[in-house]
């Protein structure tokens, strides 16, 4: 017996019509933006995984376990992506976007591949459409970005995303910061590993969710409360320009997310629908990010939401996005002459813009109106011998049942007139 193939632990194939309403949802998620003046960009599924060790940063899951990593033959190392924003960065500053018009503002859309433990609403190639603004430091640019993402949920008709927020401050004051929270952990009792991750990045533990952890968090100093007077001047203009924008959030101190290149606002689009993986996207300022790569000094914000999970807030909600425009009319012949005839036929509505399709095969009558009816048309073409010879062709309605001959000169402006 021969083997069979399945597609590999932790993902999934997009089949309609659910495929369809991915697509639906990555272009609700783009539309905003490029309202914005943002526009497309695409780097490769692959870089060298340097660029993701400093960029993301080594304390992180994602770069200590969870990339998919190889050796090419040619001895490279390289990793397949397992977030967009470290990659737009290196092209930005690769092909020196930076010099020319400020901010650099750019979307994307993509799949990204983390080796996770999978779960619902977590993958090991999942889909993200992000975008970063590049170039300034403009708490105005913040807000801006903020909002788009919460517009694209809006649009989408989502109504229970939640905005969390933080500001994760910067050189200057995150230092102060993680001396204190350092000191106030080393007065918990943690188990050896939560240590050890204490000691490379302590506001990972923050993140910490387990009971016993989380519940000796309770007193654990702030950022916000640690924020110098340029970051608390940012944070504060960051949220008067949300005010300003209508857009409602959370105060969200212990957000910390789990990329390391994050400094000032920093936020996460919720749902609770969800289960266990509430996050439906998430980003925030990177101030550092360039120079940590070897860039010039580019402050740039950004965010992703996920593709995925977005799905999942959907249906939680009962938001049913309206169908992709399918077949509007079928075309059914019976014979080779008649064949010949329809598909110049066909393809001519198509050249119209109408979305048309025809029977393949020779599956007689009653099978191909079947396919006309399955295709779910509202109109078919019916072209026999008979109808050939007499220079008309049969037009079903298929709802109604009715149907009547139209002359094969008048049918394209016929079909165009009952399915507008
Ligand atoms: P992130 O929070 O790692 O941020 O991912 C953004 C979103 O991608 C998450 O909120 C989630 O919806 C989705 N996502 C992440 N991992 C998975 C997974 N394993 N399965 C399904 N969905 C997933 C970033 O990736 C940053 N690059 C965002 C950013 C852009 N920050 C600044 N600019």
């Amino acid at each position: 017996m021969s083997s069979t193939f399945s597609a590999p632990k932790g993902t999934f194939d997009l089949l309609p019509p659910e495929s369809e309403v991915y697509l639906a949802i990555r272009e609700a998620m783009a539309a905003p933006l490029r309202r914005a003046g943002y526009r497309y960009v695409e780097t490769p599924t692959f870089e060298q995984t340097a660029l993701f060790e400093r960029g993301v940063g080594e304390s992180t899951d994602v770069v200590s376990k969870e990339m998919y990593s190889f050796t090419t033959r040619g001895g490279d190392h390289l990793t397949l992506k397992p977030e967009g924003t470290a990659g737009v960065v290196r092209a930005v500053i690769q092909h020196r976007l930076y010099a020319g018009q400020l901010p650099v503002k750019l979307w994307y859309s993509g799949t990204y591949y983390r080796y996770e433990r999978p779960q619902a609403g977590r993958y090991r190639h999942f889909s993200q459409v992000g975008a970063e603004a590049m170039g300034v430091d403009d708490p105005a640019l913040d807000a801006e970005v903020v909002a788009l993402g919460m517009t694209a949920y809006r649009d989408l008709g989502l109504s229970e995303v939640r905005l969390l927020l933080n500001s994760l401050g910067d050189a200057v004051c995150r230092p102060v910061y993680r001396e204190k929270l350092t000191g106030f952990l080393a007065g918990l009792e943690l188990d050896a590993d939560t240590r050890r991750r204490a000691e490379l990045n302590p506001l990972r533990v923050l993140d910490d969710k387990r009971p016993e952890v989380a519940k000796q968090l309770a007193d654990a100093p702030v950022i916000v409360d640690s924020l110098c007077d340029d970051c608390r001047a940012h944070y504060d203009a960051v949220r008067r320009h949300l005010g300003d924008l209508d857009v409602t959030w959370e105060e969200s101190p212990r957000l910390v997310r789990g990329l390391d290149y994050y400094t000032r606002t920093t936020f996460e689009f919720q749902h609770d629908g969800l289960g266990a993986q509430s996050a439906v996207g998430g980003g925030g300022r990177y101030d550092g990010l360039s120079e940590d790569i070897g860039g010039p000094p580019l402050p740039g914000i950004g965010w992703a939401l996920g593709v995925d999970r977005t799905l999942l807030a959907m249906r939680a909600e009962g938001v049913e996005l309206a169908a992709a425009t399918g077949c509007e009319v079928f075309g059914v012949a019976l014979g080779e002459a008649a064949k010949q005839q329809l598909v110049k036929l066909i393809g001519e509505l198509r050249a119209r813009g109408v979305c048309a399709d025809l029977a393949y095969g020779d599956r007689g009558l009653k099978g191909a109106m079947k396919a006309a009816d399955r295709s779910g048309a509202r109109l078919a073409i019916v072209l026999g011998e008979r109808d050939l010879a007499a220079g008309t062709a049969q037009l079903k309605d298929l709802g109604s049942g009715e149907q009547d001959a139209v002359a094969l000169a008048d049918l394209v402006a016929t079909v165009e007139g009952r399915i507008r």
